[in-house]
This record gives structure tokens, sequence and C-alpha cells, in this order.
């Protein structure tokens, strides 16, 4: 990807965004303007991206390293962050009088993201107006501006620059094949909690991350998507129909609510076994001694799909996690049958930078046809990944 710095004072949030996307395994170059080197250098995006910088279209060397048409045909996307008023007007002149328009000049302006950042008055003239306006029609995609405080502490409006972590995701989001352009899907997410009383419960330390990745993909590429969550601290993604429940339960009748043309279902959750036999209506109070909890079983909402759909011609390509703390593949593989799943992905989550709560995940999805691969990264990519796998067996 290609980030072009604009000369506003939101280019120091650039380098974060620089930074994030390195850390998420893009291959980075980045263009300054004359007006952006003066709030942030190009020896900063250096240090960040192991690559110098285009600072200069008229640079002999910079030229011969990288010649700006190279560099268009090279970048899968151009982000342009943070996109000043002026810069937004010379993107729709066409202009070329420096490295990052003549640059942007001969990209698809499909392949723009623009993270517009300015004055509120400067966003709502009616010169900018336009200009973004003409800008979207011809393809190119926003991210922002925000809402809330600009530089001069007394104006707050639209117009501040997204921070850093949404620019990343609509990066990934521009970046992601379209291909679950309108199939209905369902990702459960997240931990069930089993009531003991009105304030204790049976749960564990799912935090949501891998369902809310897999949702978001799955948005990404253009699916529509049901995603069915237990509580959870993070929040999860927008753009997606989120329906909040708490027990195995609830997730059940939810997923039966949801279920009607779903053609893939994937259960990221970390639905409870066993839930108490009784919940009691009020506090339990202690009593001396041991004490002795009784529990049953919860639904195995996963086995209950396979066995439903054992040979339906409108099967939904069912998706399963199996979190195991020894011999993985071995029980993952044992679930997939006795579940009668398409496909398993095997989770770790004894390891220490995999699992619960983790931002990545390493795991081995398995298929019913014998097939195996193995799976590490950001959450978000093994989703994709994993999104690949359902997608070919959609075809
Ligand atoms: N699952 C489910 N309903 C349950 C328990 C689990 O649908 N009551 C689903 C999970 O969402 C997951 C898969 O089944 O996709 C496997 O979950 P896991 O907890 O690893 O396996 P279990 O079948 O519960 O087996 P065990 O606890 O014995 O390892």
């Amino acid at each position: 990807m290609l980030l072009c710095v604009g000369g506003g004072i939101a280019a120091y949030k650039s380098c974060e965004v620089a930074r994030l996307c390195g850390k998420a395994g893009a291959e980075l170059r980045v263009a300054l303007t004359p007006a952006a080197q003066r709030f942030v250098t190009a020896l900063t995006f250096q240090a960040l991206t192991g690559r110098a910088a285009s600072t200069d279209l008229f640079d002999a060397q910079q030229e011969l390293a990288a010649g700006h048409i190279a560099l268009a045909d090279w970048a899968e996307v151009a982000v342009v962050a943070p996109a000043t008023a002026d810069l937004l007007a010379r993107l729709r002149a066409g202009s070329a009088d420096d490295v990052v328009t003549a640059t942007l000049l001969a990209v698809d302006p499909s392949r723009w993201l623009l993270a517009p950042a300015m004055n509120e008055r400067m966003w709502g003239s009616p010169a900018t107006v336009e200009n973004v306006r003409v800008l979207r029609e011809r393809g190119a995609r926003l991210v922002g501006p925000a809402t809330g405080e600009m530089a001069e502490r007394s104006h707050t409006g639209p117009g501040r620059m997204s921070e850093p972590p949404e620019i990343v995701e609509a990066i990934a989001a521009a970046l992601a094949p379209r291909d679950l352009a309108g199939v209905p899907v369902l990702v459960t997410a997240g931990p069930t909690r089993e009531a003991l009383d009105p304030v204790r419960f049976l749960s564990n330390p799912s935090s949501g991350r891998m369902g809310f990745a897999l949702a978001e993909a799955a948005r990404d590429r253009g699916a529509q998507v049901t995603l069915i969550a237990g509580p959870t601290e993070v929040a999860p993604p927008a753009g997606v129909r989120c329906v909040r429940i708490v027990s195995a339960q609830e997730m059940q009748e939810a997923i039966d609510d949801a279920l009607d043309g779903a053609r893939a279902v994937v259960m990221a959750a970390a639905v409870s076994d066993q839930r108490p036999a009784q919940a009691a209506p009020q506090k339990v109070k202690k009593k001396e001694g041991e004490e002795v909890l009784r529990l049953v079983r919860t639904p195995d909402i996963l086995a209950g799909l396979g066995a439903r759909y054992a040979a339906g011609a409108r099967r939904p390509v069912l998706v399963g996690f199996a979190a195991e703390t020894e011999k993985v593949e071995e029980h993952a593989r044992e679930k997939l049958e006795k579940k009668n799943l398409d496909l398993i992905v095997a989770n770790d989550v004894s390891a220490r930078d995999t699992g619960f709560g983790s931002g990545t995940n390493r795991v081995v999805v398995l298929d019913r046809d014998g097939g195996r691969a193995e799976l590490s990264g950001s959450k978000l990519a093994v989703a994709h990944a994993i999104w690949d796998r359902v997608r070919d067996r959609l075809r």
C-alpha cells in the first residue's frame, strides 16, 4: 500500500497508521507533499517502514529508485491521510505538481482511500463539499472525518481525521475481495454465561475477538452478516447485525431465529457445556463446609445443526472451533466427524500468543475431506483465511 501524507496537523497520526499497517503485515511505501514535510519528516516514515519515503518529484535519485508511475502501478491501495482541503481540491482538479498528486493521478480513484482532516468550517465549505462529491463519484472511498475537538481547541465539529485503528480497518476493507457479496452468513462469538443466581455465573475467558474478526472479514467481503454474541468487553464490528445473548439456551434460540437462508454458520463462540441444574432466584447464601454444585448439559448447538442438516441439499457450510489444551488435532478431528461439520478450526488455547484474549492466533484448519492447513497471524488475517476456505466450499 501507498500512504500519501498531506500537510495538516493530523500528519502526526499518519506515523501511527504506518506503524500499525507494518505490524499487520502490509508492504508499505510513503509519499509526502511539501506541506506534509513541514509537520512530519520523511525520516520518521523511513524509520517506521524501513524504506525511503518519496518527497520530491524532481529528485533524480528518488525517481530512479521508485519512479512515481512505478509506485502508482505497484500500489494495491493508495491511502491519503490526512487528506487536507487543499489536497482534495488538487486531486479533484487532477493536479500533478508534487510527488503525491502526480502519483495519485496515475492510480485509479477506485483504489484511493481518503482520510479527510481539516477545520469543520473548511469541511463544510461549498468547495470542499463539491470536491468530495466528485471524488466519491469517481470511485474514491472515504474514512471519516470524525466529529470532535479540532486542533484549535475552541472548535468542534466534523473534520477530525479518523483515529489510526479505524483507518487501518478501512484499508483492510478496501483490500478485501468481494467474493461473498450478498451471501447471508451467521457468526457466533464470545462466551456464554450460565447463571447460578442473580449475581453469579459459570463462564470462560473468551474475549469474542476471533468471532468479531470473522464477522468483520465477512462484512468486508460483502457478506450479509448476522453476529450472535455473548457478553464481551470488546465492541462488535460496525455494519453487521449483532444479536446479544447471555446463555447457551439464548444462543440456541437466536441461531434458530437467524438460521433461515444462511449459507454458512461459523461457531466461534465458546459455549458453556454445562449450566447449573437450578438457577436460584435470589442470591445464594454461603453455608458451612463443602458444597456440591449440580450441573446439567446445555444444548450442543453445533452438533444439533450437523444432525439437522445431515444430508440436506440446502445445508449451510458448518464451521466449528475446537479449543484444546492437548492432542489438539486429534480432538479436533474427532469433533469434526462427531458433529458432522465441513471445517473445524483447532486452537491450542494453552499457548501464550494464541487463544483467549490475544490479538493474534495460530490455528490448524481441518476439513471433512482430510485437508489440513496451518494458519497464523492477526485474528483478522486468520479470519480471512478461514473465509477463503468457506468460499471454496460454497462453490
Ligand atoms: N459448541 C456448541 N454448543 C455447545 C458447546 C460447543 O455449539 N454447547 C460448539 C462451539 O461453538 C465450537 C465447537 O462446538 O464451535 C466445539 O467446542 P468445544 O468447546 O471445543 O468442544 P465441545 O464439543 O464442547 O467438547 P469438549 O468440551 O469435550 O472439548
